[in-house]
């Protein structure tokens, strides 16, 4: 149909709030892995290949910053990780890298297996009275826990954890609204305020803990403690306010994406039973009664293979939005200074080239694999990968094995089949369940 002006400004923005993914994967195949899509003003080159990918964020890094969706959460996250570029971001990388080591998070899996236990028990209350749960709010729960926990430690109080219960998910949920909006200005309506008292309510916190620690001496399992142990070669360590940062930050990265993740886990175990039983039968041969450590989940194949497999297919971080910052060519495609482009890990996982049969959930495929494949990328890569990868897998598979262990949660009727594709990839509609307890090993 012809376009008035307004739809012509507004590019594909229609298609794409309508349906993203359903646009996204018809412009695949007509156009292949490197195509042009309009969002208002902006032409966005969606890269879907893992060479070209490889290109944007390793080999020719140096020429792209984050992109506009990113840069839009700054009001929210201040300068973390997420948002910093250059040298700010490199110094506190370098800060924050040995926190997150894999050998660092081991003494944080005891903190997140006891904040696994308030959902254990609402589980173990619906087994009993057949009350369906909602599997993705409980996921929600239980991930703001153990970020928080895994952040803060003892020094959070149930008090604070409270406070950031009530107000970290619709200050999150707002942030995902400005970054979805076509533009940029902010008006003072009721939700913006809302989501700024939110914003003073959780700094108020954090800046207390962050007090409260340097007071006590830094150090202990916690990530907080460790990154105020941790000092660059001049000596010098992160101040409250970039520490704030760091905090919302981790808050932000790391609670939505492992949410979704274990959801569509519990989703794909529902829609397959038989690996289901499996999976529960390794669990619960290897795990006993006790309280698992990390590398006894490390070493479950089968459930480490579910997680991978769940996220090739519904990758939480489903695009990586970057932007050109000098003249540079992407798959051979030549892009100017500003030029936008979107790598977008969804399509790339889903490629037949590079996996047989992509649509399919088949956890086997990882079983015996020795290196990860080019086209898996759901924690980024290079540089400026996801500094949580370890912890959010070590957290995940932590949870799903107590879950799994005593409970075996249906969905009848396979649950919602389509996909929400905002600023991370959800099931479009609630994942209800059914839960059944299991006699004890
Ligand atoms: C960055 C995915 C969990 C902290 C990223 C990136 C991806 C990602 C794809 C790269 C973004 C880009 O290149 O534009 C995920 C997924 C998670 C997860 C799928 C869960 C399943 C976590 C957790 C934390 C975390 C648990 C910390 C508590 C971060 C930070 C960055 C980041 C700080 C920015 C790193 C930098 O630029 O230096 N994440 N993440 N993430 N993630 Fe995660």
């Amino acid at each position: 149909p012809p376009r008035g002006p307004l739809a012509s400004w507004l590019g594909h923005v229609p298609e794409l709030r309508r349906d993203a993914l359903g646009f996204l994967r018809h412009s695949r195949a007509a156009y292949g892995d490197l195509f042009r899509i309009r969002m208002g003003p902006r032409d966005v080159l969606v890269v879907a290949s893992p060479e070209a990918a490889r290109e944007v964020l390793v080999d020719k890094a140096a020429f792209f910053r984050k992109g506009r969706g990113i840069q839009k959460m700054q009001p929210f996250l201040g300068t973390g990780l997420l948002t910093a570029e250059g040298e700010t971001w490199r110094t506190h990388r370098r800060l924050m890298q040995p926190a997150f080591h894999r050998a660092a998070l081991e003494g944080m899996a005891e903190a997140i297996v006891a904040s696994t236990s308030p959902l254990l028990d609402r589980l173990a209350k619906a087994a009993q009275s057949g009350e369906p749960v909602d599997v993705g709010r409980e996921m929600l729960h239980v991930t703001l826990r153990a970020v928080a926990t895994a952040l803060f430690g003892t020094a959070l109080a149930d008090d604070d954890l409270a406070v950031v219960e009530r107000e970290l998910p619709p200050l999150l949920s707002r942030t995902a609204d400005r970054v979805r909006s076509p533009v940029d200005w902010r008006l003072p309506t009721p939700g913006e305020r809302r989501a700024q008292a939110a914003g003073a309510a959780l700094d108020r916190v954090v800046h207390r803990i962050i007090a409260a620690r340097r007071a006590a001496g830094s150090g202990g399992h916690d990530l907080l403690g460790q990154l105020l142990a941790a000092r660059d070669e001049g000596g010098t360590g992160l101040s409250d306010a970039e520490l704030r940062d760091e905090v919302m930050t981790l808050f932000l990265a790391g609670h939505e994406t492992t949410a979704t993740l274990l959801t569509f886990l519990f989703l794909m175990l529902a829609r397959h039973p038989e690996v289901r039983a499996q999976v529960q039968a390794e669990v619960r041969a290897e795990l006993g009664q006790g309280a698992p450590g990390a590398a006894q989940v490390r070493a479950l194949p089968l459930l480490q293979a579910c997680i991978q497999e769940t996220l090739r297919l519904y990758p939480p971080a489903w695009l990586l939005p970057r932007q050109a910052t000098g003249p540079v060519t992407v798959g051979g495609v030549p892009l100017a200074e500003g030029a936008h482009v979107s790598v977008n890990v969804f399509l790339l996982q889903r490629c037949s080239r590079h996996w047989p049969e992509p649509g399919a959930f088949r956890p086997q495929r990882w079983l015996g694999l020795t290196r990860t494949p080019d086209a898996f990328l759901p924690f980024g890569a290079g540089a400026r990968m996801c500094i949580g990868n370890h912890l959010a897998l070590l957290e995940s598979a932590l949870i799903a094995a107590l879950v799994l262990r005593d409970f075996t949660l249906e969905v009848p009727g396979g649950g919602p089949q389509g996909l929400a594709a905002g600023l991370t990839l959800k099931p479009d509609g609630a994942v209800l369940a059914r839960v059944r307890a299991l006699p004890p090993t």
